[in-house]
């Protein structure tokens, strides 16, 4: 009797978990619950996409129920139709050596995988914070795979560029900027103060020892040259830094956009020869207004647009931050903004805010909500 009570017990569980597995999400639904092909809300946060082989590779934080720091470390999706998502796993764990860069503790924030052709490997580069030390290190991180779902391993963070001056600083500039003291300008956001800023106060304090790096996305241009473009000196200027070819270094040739701008969370794409970048604002976890800009050149100039978001609460970038652009694989326009709702409370439980790219007929990218959307590609 006993027995029999177990086996259709069993044979119950069974079907439950054929039943669990098999979970089937119909469509993008941005903002809602996204539950992987287990059910469970996607924990890939700040994240960043790969496409290879027929297949997608979702990346991002590994964020814990409650509490700001990394746990866990990245985990990484995969999915073949980008809604419906298996979880593959932690593809970096965090260390469980005290005194490792990557320590449990520390802060693991918008890891972005690439594949590099030449060596066969997976480069993931992400924002690493020390553990115990707030944002304050302010790092980038380098691992690297055989395969697209890890195990990576973590080779080593730094700060980019030290010893480096940016691309279009003459010797003048570089006298001057090599001039300007912290201790001149304490009172922030005077004209003074922004002056200095843009002629290099912050960035000549830290060619030094390397240009801090926190919000960070990677993007490959079409002849295979990686670039890592972040927030440096204290989050108010992005730089855009080439790799060398093994995409686990830097060449030391890098730009400022927007010097004193206070861009974060840098998004990056091309399209018809042109680069459009979307970024936001600087207010935490809360918020704020998008802001795009435009280039010929990854080199500059780079001119500032308006927001490319429409409609309401579109000042708020739909209560959004983005954190990657992807083109759908065979589609010659399917760009799609992804953005988290970040959820201070619960980071574990931000939502995801995936919307497609729409383009006016000079080429300029919108971003409108959308409450459900099937994406159409190969
Ligand atoms: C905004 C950034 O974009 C996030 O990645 C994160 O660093 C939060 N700030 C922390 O406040």
């Amino acid at each position: 009797m006993k027995r029999k009570t177990t086996l259709i017990l069993g044979m119950l569980l069974g079907l439950m978990a054929v039943t669990a597995e098999a979970q089937c999400v119909q469509g993008i639904r941005p903002g809602q619950e996204w539950p992987d092909r287990k059910g469970e809300h996607i924990n890939a946060h700040g994240g960043g996409l790969m496409f290879e082989d027929g297949k997608y590779y979702w990346y991002g934080e590994n964020r814990p129920e409650r509490g700001f720091t990394t746990e866990v470390g990245v985990e990484v999706y995969s999915s073949t139709d980008l809604v419906n998502w298996t979880d593959e796993g932690v593809a970096l764990a965090v260390s469980e050596e005290a005194g490792s860069p990557i320590e449990r503790g520390c802060i693991m924030e918008r890891p972005k995988v690439i594949h590099n052709p030449r060596t066969g490997k997976y480069i993931m580069l992400f924002h690493l914070e020390l553990k115990g030390k707030g944002y304050a290190a302010a790092r980038v991180g380098f691992a690297e795979s055989d395969s697209p779902v890890g195990p990576f391993r973590f080779i080593r963070s730094l700060r980019p560029n030290a010893g480096k001056w940016p691309v279009g600083f003459s010797r003048r500039d570089i006298r001057r900027a090599a001039k300007l003291k912290e201790a001149d300008y304490k009172e922030w956001w005077t004209p003074a103060w922004r002056k200095a800023v843009t002629e290099g106060l912050l960035l000549a304090r830290d060619v030094p020892g390397g240009q801090m790096s926190r919000d960070m996305t990677v993007y490959v241009d079409e002849d295979g040259k990686a670039y890592h473009i972040f927030s440096a000196e204290e989050n108010l200027t992005l730089n855009l830094a080439e790799l060398t070819d093994d995409y686990l270094d830097y060449t030391g040739r890098f730009v400022r956009i927007a010097p004193g701008g206070q861009n974060e969370a840098p998004t990056l794409f091309k399209r018809n020869g042109v680069y459009w970048m979307i970024t936001s604002g600087c207010t935490g976890w809360a918020p704020n207004e998008a802001r795009m800009f435009r280039a010929k050149s990854l080199w500059g100039p780079w001119e500032q647009l308006p927001s490319p978001f429409e409609g309401k609460d579109a000042e708020k970038s739909f209560h959004t931050q983005g954190t990657y652009i992807f083109k759908i694989n065979g589609t010659e326009d399917g760009f799609v903004f992804m953005a988290d709702r970040w959820n201070p409370a619960s980071l574990k439980n931000s939502r995801h805010v995936w919307l497609p790219i729409l383009f006016r007929e000079d080429g300029t990218p919108v971003i409108r909500w959308v409450d459900e959307w099937h994406p159409q590609g190969e």
